[in-house]
C-alpha cells in the first residue's frame, strides 16, 4: 500500500498553483473540486508513489533476505510493475478527488472534515484502479485478511501523518 499512501502526503507538500477544476463552479454554485486539488499535487503525488514503489522493488530481495520473510512484489499474474505502481498511486489521488467532488456537492467547504471517508477515499481509489487494471495481481495480493488489516491501519496512519503535516505547516487542517 505504500505507493498508494505516499501520494496524499506528497500532494500536500508539493501541491499548489493551478487547481484542476480551473476555478470553475457547477450549477449548484459551488466549485467542481475546489482549490485543494491541484495539477502539481496530482502529478508530484503520482510520481512520488511510483518512485517509492520502484525503490521497494529494488530493496525487495535484500530486505526479504535480511528479515527472512517472503515479501510481496509489485509484479506477477501478468501485470508489469509500472502498471501496478501507476494504478496504486493514481487510484489513490483519483479516489481523493472523487471524494472532493462529492464534498462540494454536499456544500462542504475545502478542508471540511468528512470522517472515515477522508481516511479511506485513497484506499478505495487505489483498490478500484488496481483491481480494474491488474485483476490477477490484485486478487493474489489483497486477500481478505490483508484487506481487513489495510482498512484498520490506513485511517490511523492517515490521521497520524496529517497531524504531522499540520504541525510542520503543509496541511491547513489536522485531518
Ligand atoms: N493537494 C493538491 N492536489 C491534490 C491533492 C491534494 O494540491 N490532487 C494538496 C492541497 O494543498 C490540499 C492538501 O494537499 O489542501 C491536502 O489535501 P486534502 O486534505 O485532500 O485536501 P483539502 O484541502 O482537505 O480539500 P478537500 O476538502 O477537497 O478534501
Ligand atoms: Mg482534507
Amino acid at each position: 500500500m505504500l505507493p498508494a499512501y505516499i501520494p496524499n502526503s506528497m500532494a500536500a507538500v508539493f501541491g499548489g498553483g493551478r487547481p484542476i477544476d480551473g476555478g470553475r463552479v457547477m450549477k449548484d454554485g459551488r466549485r467542481i473540486l475546489g482549490d485543494g486539488k491541484t495539477y502539481r499535487g496530482l502529478f508530484a503525488g503520482i510520481a512520488c508513489g511510483v518512485l517509492l514503489g520502484l525503490l521497494q522493488t529494488v530493496l525487495l530481495i535484500p530486505v526479504s533476505e535480511l528479515l527472512n520473510i517472503s515479501l510481496p512484489s509489485f509484479s506477477g499474474s501478468g501485470s508489469p510493475t509500472m502498471v501496478v505502481l501507476l494504478s496504486l498511486a493514481s487510484g489513490s489521488l483519483f479516489g481523493d478527488m472523487f471524494k472532493s467532488f462529492f464534498k462540494r456537492r454536499l456544500g462542504m467547504q475545502r478542508g471540511a472534515s468528512l470522517p472515515l471517508v477522508d481516511q479511506l477515499d485513497f484506499v478505495l481509489g487505489a483498490w478500484i484502479f488496481t483491481y480494474l487494471s491488474c485483476t490477477g495481481w490484485f486478487i493474489m495480493n489483497f486477500t481478505r485478511n490483508v484487506m481487513i488489516a489495510v482498512l484498520v491501519i490506513s485511517p490511523l496512519l492517515h490521521l497520524t501523518t496529517n497531524v504531522i503535516g499540520y504541525l510542520i505547516g503543509v496541511k491547513k487542517e489536522p485531518w
